[in-house]
């Protein structure tokens, strides 16, 4: 049972995710009003490009991904693009990006429309970029996530995410970044890959927020 502490946590959190509701534009609102039953997670293709696009200017404020980024990851970058579908449209994603040579994989974002938040679609994209990792042969998973965002650092937490670093300033806007990972309990897989690096692997900072 939460004590009291815990359960005013919660009531933030639902505020905050009634407030990303209301947020949400009318083709999300759509979305919403879809089957829900089905949801699916595959792997992303180019055609993919547009929702990508999309699904980030209603998740991010700051520090959004190019479209030139998203069509990098999905046809060039050492890494794997995780699509989550709803009767056929694309409604969240997530990106693990690799390194040539390091046991650790970066989850370089997440996101889930905001009409469509709240239902489990974020775990299930979560637990889906862990098992790619651990395809990959890594042995840790870690990502950075604006300190404010409560809402996914307690998913992050409920997975066995820890604190690993505080990176402040971080973002765009100065906000400052928890960087945490999970240890897999698997011994790790040498394993390199010989394809070129993301456009962003110059710059270590990620946009995970
Ligand atoms: C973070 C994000 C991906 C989570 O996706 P989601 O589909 O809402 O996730 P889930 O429904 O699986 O919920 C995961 C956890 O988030 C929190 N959460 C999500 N919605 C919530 C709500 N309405 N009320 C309270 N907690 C909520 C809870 O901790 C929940 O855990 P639970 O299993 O105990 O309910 C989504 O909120 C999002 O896209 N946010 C904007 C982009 C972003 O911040 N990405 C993360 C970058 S680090």
């Amino acid at each position: 049972m939460r004590d009291r502490a815990g359960r005013h946590a919660g009531r933030q959190l639902q505020q905050q995710s009634k407030a990303r509701r209301a947020r949400a534009g009318a083709g999300d609102r759509r979305l919403a009003a879809k089957n829900l039953t089905a949801p699916r997670v595959r792997r992303g293709r180019a055609g993919d490009v547009d929702s990508l696009v999309a699904i980030e200017r209603a998740c991010f404020r700051t520090d959004r991904m190019a479209r030139r980024a998203f069509a990098w990851f999905l046809t060039h970058a050492n890494a794997d693009v995780l699509c989550l579908t709803v009767g056929g449209d694309v409604v969240g994603c997530a990106i693990v990006a690799y390194r040539n040579g390091h046991h650790i994989a970066r989850l370089y974002t997440l996101a889930v429309l905001p009409a469509l938040q709240g239902r489990g679609f974020g775990t299930r994209l979560l637990a889906a970029a862990e098992r790619a990792a651990r395809k990959h042969g890594c042995s840790a998973l870690r990502l950075e996530v604006r300190m404010r965002n409560r809402a996914a650092r307690a998913m992050y937490e409920r997975r066995g995410y820890r604190q690993i670093e505080r990176l402040d300033p971080y973002y765009e806007d100065g906000a400052p970044a928890l960087r945490m990972e999970r240890v897999f309990n698997v011994p790790a897989k040498t394993r390199s890959r010989s394809r070129l690096q993301s456009p962003r692997s110059a710059a270590p900072r990620s946009r995970m927020q």
